[in-house]
């Protein structure tokens, strides 16, 4: 009876340890198994960038609604951006790079029968098509008073707009907006002779 009772306590020893060590086996093989798992994640992402995104919304582009980026840092713009300027300090001291040669007053004529003729009319009257449907009228550019107002002035009123009067600061290029200005001038010659 004794040696039974021997024996059995013996097979069960040996069914204890047995199972601690598949425990542990198991254990051990579920930690590797699950560091290859990360290790292989890692490596994944370094080399294609995972995860993926899906949302084209997400990249660093301008959005809608944004302001637009600075230039970068100790560079100089060469086309575009320029300096805002407020209206009576750019009569004062911006000065009209463009020479009013037949080029830029046929540019200037092109560009203002599309973006002012609709409101100031084709001889700059003030009389356009649609003059007499504002709450407030057009100005006639060839009065006195437009023909005193300094180049850098027109410009500016060009790029910023009025009450009324819509700007083209994305509209018309600096290039564009000086031969606009140049093709009034023309106008008020021609209503000046007249
Ligand atoms: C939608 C109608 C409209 C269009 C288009 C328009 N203007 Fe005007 N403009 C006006 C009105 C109205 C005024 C009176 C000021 C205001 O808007 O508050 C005015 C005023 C002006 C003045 C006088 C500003 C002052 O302070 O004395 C100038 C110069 C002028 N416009 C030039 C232009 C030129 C050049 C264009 C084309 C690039 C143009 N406008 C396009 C409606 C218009």
């Amino acid at each position: 009876m004794n040696r039974l009772l021997q024996e059995c306590s013996v097979a069960e020893t040996h069914a204890n340890i047995s199972s601690t060590v598949l425990r542990r086996v198991t254990r051990r093989l579920a930690r590797s198994l699950f560091i290859a798992a990360g290790l292989v994640a890692i490596g994944v992402s370094l080399a294609y960038g995972w995860p993926w995104s899906t949302d084209m919304e997400i990249q660093p582009s301008i959005q809608p609604q944004e302001d637009p980026r600075l230039p970068p840092p100790d560079t100089i713009p060469r086309h575009g951006k320029e300096p805002r300027m407020d209206l009576l300090e750019a009569a004062e001291n911006l000065h009209n790079p463009v020479q009013p040669n037949a080029t830029s007053i046929e540019s200037g004529k092109r560009l203002f029968e599309i973006y002012c003729l609709v409101c100031h009319g084709p001889a700059a009257r003030g009389d356009g098509p649609i003059a007499r449907k504002l709450e407030e009228p057009p100005d006639d550019l060839t009065e006195e008073s437009a023909v005193e107002l300094t180049d850098g002035y027109i410009y500016t009123v060009i790029r910023e707009g009025g009450t009324i009067m819509p700007p083209q600061a994305e509209g018309l290029s600096s290039r564009e907006r000086w031969d606009v200005v140049n093709y009034l001038r023309s106008l008020q010659r021609k209503a000046e002779a007249r």
